[in-house]
Parts: C-alpha cells; sequence; structure tokens
C-alpha cells in the first residue's frame, strides 16, 4: 500500500506525487532521498547555498526547509510536474518557499553554491550534460553528492562524474541505495553538442537535446505513426508528449493551415520542438506549452490530437500519464474531434479509451505497435 507519510530522522512531512490524484500507487519518494538527508543529518551540514537537482517532487527540498526554514536552495528540474509537485509538497506542509529559486536543466545555475545534492537520473546522456554545466559554476572544492540504487552505481557511473566535474567515490549501501561524493576540481567542461538526424523521406531534419525522448534516433512507435497519421481536414492540433515535436511537425506538413500545439513535461523537449518547428520552415502555426498533459491549455479546443504517450516516469513503469493524457484529450477535444494513439499492442490502449470515449478503432497494426483512432462525441 502506498504511503505518503515520509518519515526520516525526525522530519514529518506528506509528501504526493504529481497530480496528487493520479491512476498509480507510487510513492513521491524513495530510499536514496532518506540516504542523502540521513548523510545530511550524521554530518551535520550547516544551511549553506545548496543546489538540488532532479529532485522528484520535491522531498528533498521539503526535508532541508523543514530543518531550517532559512535554507538558501537553488531547484533544477526539466520535468514540470517533479516542479509542481515540490511546490504543491511545499505548501500542503506549510513550508516556506521564501528562500527556493527554481531553474529548468538549460539555464546555468548561479556561482555561489557551496553543496549539490543530485539524484541520479534515468538518462545517462543528460546526466553527463548535467555535470558539464556543474562545472561551468561550481568553484573547486564544492562536494556534489549523488545518490542513487545501489544497483545503478558502477565503475562507469563513476568514471562519468570523474571525467565531467572531479573526482568521486559511493558510500557503502544502506536500504539499498549509495550517495556519491564528487569534489569539484573547478575545471570548466565543454558542453555536449544537441545530437541530430533526418527522416529523409519527410524533409524532416530534428534535433534533440539530452533529456529529449528518442534523442539519437526516429522511436518505432512515431514512425508507425507516421506511417498512419489521419485523415481529414484539422484545424487545432495538440502533439500531446511531444518530444523532439516529429508528430506535430508532419502535421504542420499536412495540414500547412492548422494551429498545432506541442506540449511536453521536459522543458527539453518543448524547446526541441520550438527549435525544429523553426528550422524546418513550416508553414503552419506554432505554440509550444511546457506542462502537465494539458492542465494548462486555457480556451484552446483541438479537433486532432496526436499522442505517443510515455510508459514510464524516471525509473517507475506506469500507465498512469497515458490514463490522464485521454483523460485531458477527452476533456479538451471539441465535439467530434479525434484522438490518435499509438502504442505497444500489450499494453491495452484500447481498454481506456473505449472506457473514455466510448468508441475506439483500430486503425492500422503490426506486430509490436497499434494505431487507435477515437470521436469525441
Ligand atoms: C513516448 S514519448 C513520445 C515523444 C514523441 N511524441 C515521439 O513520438 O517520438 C512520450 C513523451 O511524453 C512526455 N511526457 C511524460 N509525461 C508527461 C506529462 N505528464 N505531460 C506531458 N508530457 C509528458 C515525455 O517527456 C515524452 O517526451
Amino acid at each position: 500500500m502506498t504511503t505518503s507519510q515520509f518519515s526520516c530522522q525526525g522530519i514529518e512531512l506528506t509528501l504526493f506525487r504529481y497530480p496528487k490524484k493520479q491512476e498509480s500507487n507510487l510513492q513521491a519518494w524513495d530510499a536514496s532521498d532518506e540516504h542523502l538527508i540521513k548523510h545530511l543529518i550524521e554530518n551535520q551540514q550547516k544551511p549553506v547555498n545548496t543546489a538540488i537537482i532532479n529532485d522528484s517532487f520535491g522531498a528533498l527540498q521539503c526535508a532541508l526547509t523543514a530543518i531550517n526554514d532559512h535554507w538558501p536552495l537553488v531547484i533544477e528540474t526539466d520535468a514540470k510536474t517533479s516542479l509542481l509537485g515540490a511546490q504543491q509538497n511545499l505548501s500542503d506542509n506549510h513550508l516556506n518557499a521564501k528562500y527556493i529559486e527554481y531553474f529548468n536543466s538549460r539555464e546555468l545555475l548561479p556561482r555561489n553554491i557551496q553543496l549539490v545534492l543530485m539524484k541520479l537520473p534515468k538518462n545517462l546522456s543528460y546526466f553527463a550534460h548535467q555535470l558539464q554545466r556543474l562545472s561551468h559554476v561550481l568553484p573547486q572544492g564544492v562536494e556534489v553528492l549523488i545518490s542513487a540504487k545501489a544497483k545503478s552505481i558502477n565503475k562507469s557511473i563513476i568514471d562519468v562524474i570523474s571525467k565531467n566535474l572531479g573526482p568521486a567515490s559511493a558510500s557503502l549501501t544502506w536500504k539499498k541505495t549509495r550517495v556519491i561524493s564528487c569534489i569539484a576540481d573547478g575545471l570548466t567542461r565543454a558542453l555536449p553538442q544537441d545530437v541530430s538526424w533526418e527522416v529523409a523521406e519527410l524533409g524532416l531534419s530534428i534535433n534533440n537535446m539530452t533529456n529529449v525522448f528518442a534523442a539519437n534516433k526516429l522511436d518505432i512507435g512515431a514512425r508507425f505513426m507516421l506511417d498512419n497519421m489521419p485523415q481529414g481536414q484539422y484545424h487545432t492540433i495538440v502533439d500531446l508528449g511531444c518530444g523532439n515535436g516529429i508528430l506535430g511537425l508532419r502535421a504542420a506538413q499536412l495540414y500547412p493551415n492548422a494551429n498545432i500545439h506541442f506540449v511536453d513535461d521536459s522543458e527539453m523537449a518543448v524547446e526541441s520542438s520550438r527549435v525544429n518547428f523553426s528550422a524546418n520552415k513550416l508553414n503552419a502555426k506554432a505554440t509550444f506549452h511546457w506542462d502537465d498533459c494539458l492542465t494548462n491549455l486555457g480556451d484552446v479546443e483541438p479537433d486532432l490530437v496526436l499522442c505517443n504517450p510515455p510508459f514510464h516516469q524516471g525509473e517507475a513503469i506506469t500507465d498512469h500519464i497515458a490514463w490522464q493524457m485521454f483523460l485531458d484529450a477527452y476533456r479538451k477535444l471539441a465535439t467530434g474531434g479525434v484522438l490518435h494513439v499509438v502504442g505497444n499492442r500489450h499494453l491495452e490502449y484500447h481498454v481506456k479509451i473505449k472506457r473514455i470515449f466510448k468508441n475506439c478503432t483500430t486503425i492500422a497494426s503490426n506486430d509490436k505497435f497499434v494505431i487507435l483512432h477515437a470521436i469525441k462525441q
């Protein structure tokens, strides 16, 4: 059973994921958050200028603010759900957010940081990029504590850290997690080039920042969707979970008079879509939204929602975001509007879509994927 009661080293909090009401029983923190907090308390850490990077739903920033409500924190996250989740948890626990500043993963952090707490992200190219960005701002000698599941920590992770920031070593295992301590060496590293590739037959060139889904090549589900785009006239289109924007870019080619809304939880994905839309010189209109599903789409009433839903969030395998995407699509679509989805066959999205839309047609299928089409009646 999921608990929302966080209890660690005498700190008691109530923590929820974002959004609070969701079709999952996942917890808002994990043992690697507790390990970092235990490490700080045992080392009697003073409330110095601290950066927190990849704090899933704010457990770390809430805990440090609970210890000292003047603890100066800068928070870096690429995920809107993480930002909104942290703000919700601070507010629910009546914690003071006055000394907390937020940054996305493209902005450089301030130069006065004295301590960094970081959770190891799943995407290791993104992790290396985060370390390289830190190397631009951290003076020599600043300690960076990186926590992760013990099974995710190996020699190559330690090598990535040493190569991109400074010498590193890992603690003993506690609750199946370890904390790596790295001391910044004060040397500035080159930042990575964005990865680019072509979809030659469509004349599209795609640029991807490090934390964007399918950064190195076209996703095979997206490829199947490109081969099976909906027929018809559409004017207001949403690319929901746009990643690098590939589905919305194709929609802009097929429906050049449409207004296309690119939406993603990842700020880098939204920015990659913006760069790609502009570089491919398309005629349609485009609007870009860093958002949790369609929470803040305002009064836009799409007649088409294109969606290749995610089936994990960080380390967790989950279909709750697909659920939320289908529900939001239904809520926002104009009557007669269409939801057009690609999914792995075994995920059985048709069951969910039929429950919400009361109709669902399989437009195409192969041995791995299905294309599903539902109409808002
Ligand atoms: C399977 S990828 C599809 C990307 C792109 N549309 C494609 O077909 O290659 C799913 C996308 O959903 C995004 N995503 C995950 N959670 C989200 C949320 N709560 N709201 C909006 N987008 C989300 C991910 O960042 C990712 O870019």
